[in-house]
């Protein structure tokens, strides 16, 4: 198909530039980096839309524009075309593009004379833009390709025989039309080609075009091609009857008029007209009663206005609606303060979470200082701690305790900021920012807002860091006119109790966390456990699976081996998973008919829950020369971890194995220099192999040196480590042993594997008074100075077989 030449003639973009004249082979001769596989070269258009299927001349004059499609000749690479918002700008960036455009290879390159640039373009495929990327003089874009639709059915096929009849109509209409092009219009049997097709030959504006092209769906791009085809075939009629022989007398405005009138004429068949007023109305009233500032209000009603002229369908309206429907939606009143009154905080904090007086009481004085001084900067509460422990719903019993709505923003995994704060408008499919999302849902200006997760916020991405974001929106100066790129008027966030949450501290970004006053969940002691399982957890599953308080009970055997057998963590998360399941088990007797209460006991727990899940590794692994229990900090709250060592025949080699890190092989082999040393044996006929077993988790860190020269030294002196004792300490070469961190998590997480002595180094011994007395009680600890203390204490006298 060629362009006929009768019904449009365009030129794509103005002639070169004489600048750009003078450079015919342009920046696209230096080598540049290869194109990702779904990338296409931009190149942009000022005048003209291309359909999949046209065959189109281009002129090209930017220097940028002549550098892609010279690149794209030689590399044989896809070229992408978009059509520009505004054709009179030169520099153009993503924003100023529209985001749907169609592939095309070029098939001829000319350069005529004066230097101007001259392609032939087969329009290929619809795409849509993802992303645009940087590194390359011109314009590329990572796309998605849109295939032609294939529907049929009697939809389809009414508009496509309305559709050629209409085209046939309009093209005896025209004088100078060829007359095969009627032919080829009739011969054509894909609705998709012949609706492309037409709008391309169509003299219609470039928007109108943009906006078929966008038009995916193919019963409504059938519908909005006739649309234009009809009004142009009652331009040419009304045309030829005031016995014009052109439309040139047809002046811009009166062809407006037409196309407008049967526009409405189409809108009303469908029934959308009056729909569409309704709902302008709608948002009118919406727009009037949303509370919105001054500025921001006249903005809204403009656009309505705007919107309005618009009429229904197409792109940019229903856009603007969106906006209009986000902008009424958000909270812009402020509500009204409401009192703080303290006792009852207390009581509601009290009434929803066991123990954790220390974090209580620090948010009872902080919800103290605002209500002194309500609008003074307070810093932002931040719960630390391992899963489970109550982070999230400690926020939620605060937003409680306060009579403030609790809303949740999840910042695992963001990692560009535009999710934080929104993509501009002029994006296809833009929302605002996860931010202004949660205020939407909340409804009120001074909700709690508990930015979760925060330790796992992504590095920056293509449209800046989030963590720049989020300090904004934490900062008391500056978060009273927080700016969100899709609203792009200012809004108020300076009322809302921001709380976060994180596992672990070191990965938050530092500005952040300076804002932040930390406050650590550390986990909880067997004894918490079975507590908070007694008051709060058995009541929820007993509700949560539909039982009444009387038809089933847990004994405290069974609750307590559920925590010690079935479930090995810092929180109580999987712990009341399993009682959920426990109960579920009673759920179903009592759904068969049973009437007495169904009472589960320890014994019976193997039959519900399975075999016990954490109680033997100890005794299977312990006992054995060349064995000890290390214990490690870990994101989830500490865990003990066994260190085996081996003698194979070799030449006194040291053989690491088990996903060690580099500091962790280093304490390995200064363990083995210092075990040597202890033990004097020689080693030049054996290899010693060291594994860390257990866990796809990479274990690095120097705190495992004891337990690796306790191991060592139990291997090469026949002796076992005893099997209930654990450690934790780096070495020195001299045989020192120096202090390291998460004494308190390591000390649990010791009790909950059943391990009753914990030797830790002395220089740690002020770490204890972290550790919650109840654990303190049943421990054993012992204070390492020097490794030979570990090895007087731990290894037995008895040499084993
Ligand atoms: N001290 C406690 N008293 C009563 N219930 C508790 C206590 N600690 C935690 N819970 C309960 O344990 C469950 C898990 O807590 P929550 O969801 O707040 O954990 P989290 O610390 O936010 O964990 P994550 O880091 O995985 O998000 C909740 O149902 C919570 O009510
Ligand atoms: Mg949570």
């Amino acid at each position: 198909m060629t362009n006929a030449p009768t019904m449009q003639l365009w030129s794509a973009e103005e002639a070169a530039p004489a600048e750009a004249a003078g450079q015919p082979t342009g920046p696209g001769a230096r080598a540049l980096k290869p194109l990702p596989a779904d990338a296409l070269i931009i190149i942009p258009l000022r005048g003209a839309v291309l359909f999949p299927g046209g065959l189109s001349p281009l002129a090209v004059g930017r220097a940028s524009s002549i550098a892609a499609a010279q690149h794209a000749v030689k590399s044989e690479a896809p070229v992408g075309f978009l059509l520009q918002r505004d054709p009179q700008k030169d520099e153009v960036r993503p924003e100023d593009l529209y985001w749907v455009g169609t592939t095309g290879p070029i098939v001829r390159y000319l350069t005529g004379q004066e230097g101007a640039h001259h392609l032939v373009v087969q329009g290929q495929t619809r795409f849509r833009v993802l992303e645009f990327l940087e590194g390359w003089p011109f314009l590329v874009a990572r796309v998605a390709r849109v295939a032609q639709p294939q529907d049929q059915g009697p939809e389809v096929e009414a508009r496509f025989l309305q559709l050629k009849e209409k085209a046939v109509e309009v093209i005896g209409l025209l004088p100078q039309a060829p007359d095969e092009l009627a032919a080829v219009v009739r011969g054509i049997e894909s609705p998709a080609v012949l609706a492309d097709m037409v709008a391309n030959l169509l003299d219609a504006k470039n928007e109108q075009k943009q906006d078929i092209l966008e038009t995916f769906d193919l019963v409504r791009r059938l519908d909005k091609v006739l649309g234009l085809l009809s009004a142009r075939a009652e331009v040419l009629r009304l045309s030829k009857e005031i016995g014009d022989k052109t439309r040139a007398q047809f002046d811009e405005r009166q062809r407006e008029h037409v196309l407008r009138e049967q526009l409405r004429q189409i809108q009303k068949e469908l029934g959308e007209g009056e729909e569409g007023a309704a709902e302008a109305e709608e948002l009118g009233r919406a727009i009037a009663a949303a509370g919105l500032p001054e500025d921001v209000l006249k903005n809204a009603q403009r656009d309505l206005r705007r919107l309005q002229r618009m009429g229904e369908g197409g792109a940019e309206a229903s856009m603007l609606r969106t906006y209009l429907e986000w902008l009424t939606e958000l909270p812009w009143k402020t509500a009204a303060p409401v009192p703080v009154d303290l006792a009852q905080a207390r009581q509601v904090l009290d009434a929803d979470h066991f123990g954790l007086d220390k974090v209580k009481r620090r948010i009872v004085e902080y919800l103290a200082v605002r209500k002194l001084n309500p609008t003074g900067k307070s810093p932002i509460l931040c719960f630390v701690g391992p899963p489970g422990v109550g982070k999230t719903s400690l926020g939620q019993s605060i937003a409680k305790a306060t009579g403030r709505v609790f809303q949740r923003v999840a910042l695992g995994g963001v990692h560009d900021e535009a999710e934080i704060r929104g993509h501009r408008r002029t994006y296809i499919g833009a929302l605002p920012g996860n931010i202004l999302q949660a205020m939407r849902r909340a409804g009120t200006s001074n909700a709690v807002l508990m930015l979760d997760e925060i330790d796992k916020l992504g590095a920056g991405g293509f449209h800046g860091d989030p963590a720049s974001a989020l300090l904004e929106v934490l900062d008391p100066e500056q978060n009273s006119r927080f700016r969100d790129n899709y609203l792009a008027v200012d809004f108020d966030l300076s009322r809302v109790l921001f709380l976060c949450t994180a596992n672990v501290l070191d990965t938050i970004p530092g500005p952040l966390r300076d804002r932040m006053e930390v406050i650590h969940l550390p986990g909880y002691t067997e004894d918490e456990k079975i507590q908070i399982a007694r008051r709060y957890l058995v009541h929820r599953q007993l509700e949560a699976n539909g039982l009444q308080p009387g038809q089933a009970e847990l004994s405290d055997a069974a609750l307590a081996a559920i925590v010690r057998d079935y479930t090995r963590e810092a929180g109580v998360r999987n712990l009341e998973r399993e009682i959920g399941a426990s109960l579920r088990h009673a759920a179903v007797r009592i759904a068969e008919g049973r009437d007495e209460a169904v009472r589960i006991d320890a014994p019976e727990l193997a039959a519900i829950l399975g075999p016990r899940r954490y109680d033997n590794e100890l005794a299977l692994r312990s006992g054995l020369p060349g064995v000890a229990t290390g214990l490690a900090w870990t994101p989830v709250g500490g865990d003990i971890l066994f260190i085996e060592a081996s003698k194979v025949p070799g030449s006194g080699r040291l053989i690491l194995t088990g996903q060690l890190g580099e500091v962790m092989k280093e304490s390995a082999q200064a363990a083995l220099t210092l075990a040597k040393l202890e033990t004097g044996e020689a080693l030049d006929k054996v290899d010693v192999h060291v594994h860390v077993p257990a866990g796809a988790t990479p274990k690095d860190g120097p705190s495992a040196g004891v337990a690796m020269y306790l191991a060592l030294v139990s291997l090469l002196s026949g002796r076992a480590v005893r099997p209930d004792v654990a450690m934790t300490g780096e070495i020195s070469l001299r045989g020192l042993v120096l202090p390291i961190g998460g004494v308190k998590e390591k000390t649990l997480a010791a009790l909950r594997a059943g391990i009753r002595t914990v030797m830790i180094p002395r220089r740690n011994e002020k770490d204890l008074e972290d550790v919650p007395a109840d654990a303190r009680a049943q421990l054993n600890i012992v204070l390492l100075d020097r490794v030979e203390d570990a090895v007087r204490y731990a290894v037995g006298e008895t040499a084993a077989s």
